[in-house]
């Protein structure tokens, strides 16, 4: 495993410095910054954010106008080849081949990365297993469900043992079981030692995977920390007031600071000794809101606009 290398250990995941891309004079990404570790982390941002372009980008799928981009300590556009051996990419639309089976798509891609067939029939029926797709194995694509397609696309990238992986959007349109086994695997990918980048229009998602979350607004980063440094970055925790039936009654704003807090405390025991009380961490969907002023898995203000147009 690469991470027993301790000079892979040294290598930033991603180091970013300047990195800015137009699609001609629009511009898409601003003069980014950023370095992780290896880790889960989350790409966090509205629709038309920059996600995809920046993880084609680093996927070495898409060429960028200024800055410097390192991926596992490679260039995507120098060392393209050495790095398209080390990383998967599952875009946000699925690239399997509907007229093949599960496993047929699967042997092709081991094919593509150079796994004997052996091994890649191995490879294929423990991936199959795992995202329990064993069942329809041998069935053709064009009768698998939008999440069973995800499902396979993402154990497709999985058959040479990347050590990053970048999954697009992995969860967005599944419902809520397949989302849910999906970060059941994410999370066994991290155990395993992988990295994963993966982005996301979810502030759950990100808060329930992710070491760290970047958070992408218009091409900048807004933000860039734990969920816990995000929370509280926009301050205070609030203290919650209920009565007997758990209807909030009073919303204090607090600093946070455990001082702050213990004198709010300390005027509520006096004046309504008798009344329950929570102390409430601001959520990530109200951090977006703070950091971009707008909120988080909003539709599209241009098709918002569209609709508007055509109404
Ligand atoms: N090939 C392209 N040509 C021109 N504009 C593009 C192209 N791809 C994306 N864009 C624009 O770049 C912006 C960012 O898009 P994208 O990276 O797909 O964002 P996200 O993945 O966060 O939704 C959007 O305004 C989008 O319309
Ligand atoms: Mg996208």
């Amino acid at each position: 495993m690469a991470y027993t290398d301790p000079a892979y250990t040294d290598t930033p995941l991603l180091r970013i410095r300047g990195l800015s891309k137009s699609y001609g004079r629009h511009r898409v990404l601003t003069d980014l910054d950023l370095t992780l570790p290896p880790g889960v982390h989350a790409l966090l941002g509205p629709n038309g954010s920059g996600k995809t372009t920046l993880v084609n980008i680093l996927s070495t799928l898409l060429p960028y106008d200024s800055g410097e981009v390192r991926v596992l300590g490679l260039d995507p556009r120098r060392d393209r080849k050495t790095l398209q051996g080390l990383i998967s990419l599952t875009g946000q639309y699925a690239a399997v081949d509907e007229k093949l089976s599960g496993t047929e798509n699967m042997l092709m891609m081991g094919q593509l990365f150079g796994l004997s067939r052996r091994d890649a029939q191995r490879r294929a029926d423990d991936l199959l297993e795992r995202f329990e797709l064993s069942t329809a194995a041998h069935a053709r694509v064009a009768t698998y469900s939008g999440g069973m397609r995800r499902k396979l696309d993402i154990a497709a990238g999985l058959i040479a043992h990347p050590q990053l992986i970048f999954l697009d959007e992995p969860t967005t349109g599944l419902d809520t079981r397949s989302r849910q086994a999906l970060w059941d695997e994410i999370t066994a990918l991290a155990d395993s030692g992988a990295s994963v980048f993966l982005t996301t229009q979810y502030l759950e998602e990100a808060d329930a995977l992710a070491e760290r979350i970047v958070v992408l607004h218009e091409g900048n980063i807004v933000a860039d920390g734990t969920a816990a440094q995000l929370k509280g970055r926009i301050g205070g925790s609030t203290i919650q007031l209920h009565d007997d039936a758990g209807h909030i009654l009073e919303e204090i704003p607090t600093r946070g600071s455990a001082i702050d807090v213990a004198r709010h405390l300390d005027t509520v025991a006096r004046t309504r000794p008798d009344v329950d009380v929570t102390v409430r961490r601001p959520t990530l969907d109200e951090v977006f809101l703070e950091l971009t002023g707008e909120q988080a898995g909003a539709p599209d203000q241009k098709d918002a606009d569209r609709e508007e147009v055509a109404a």
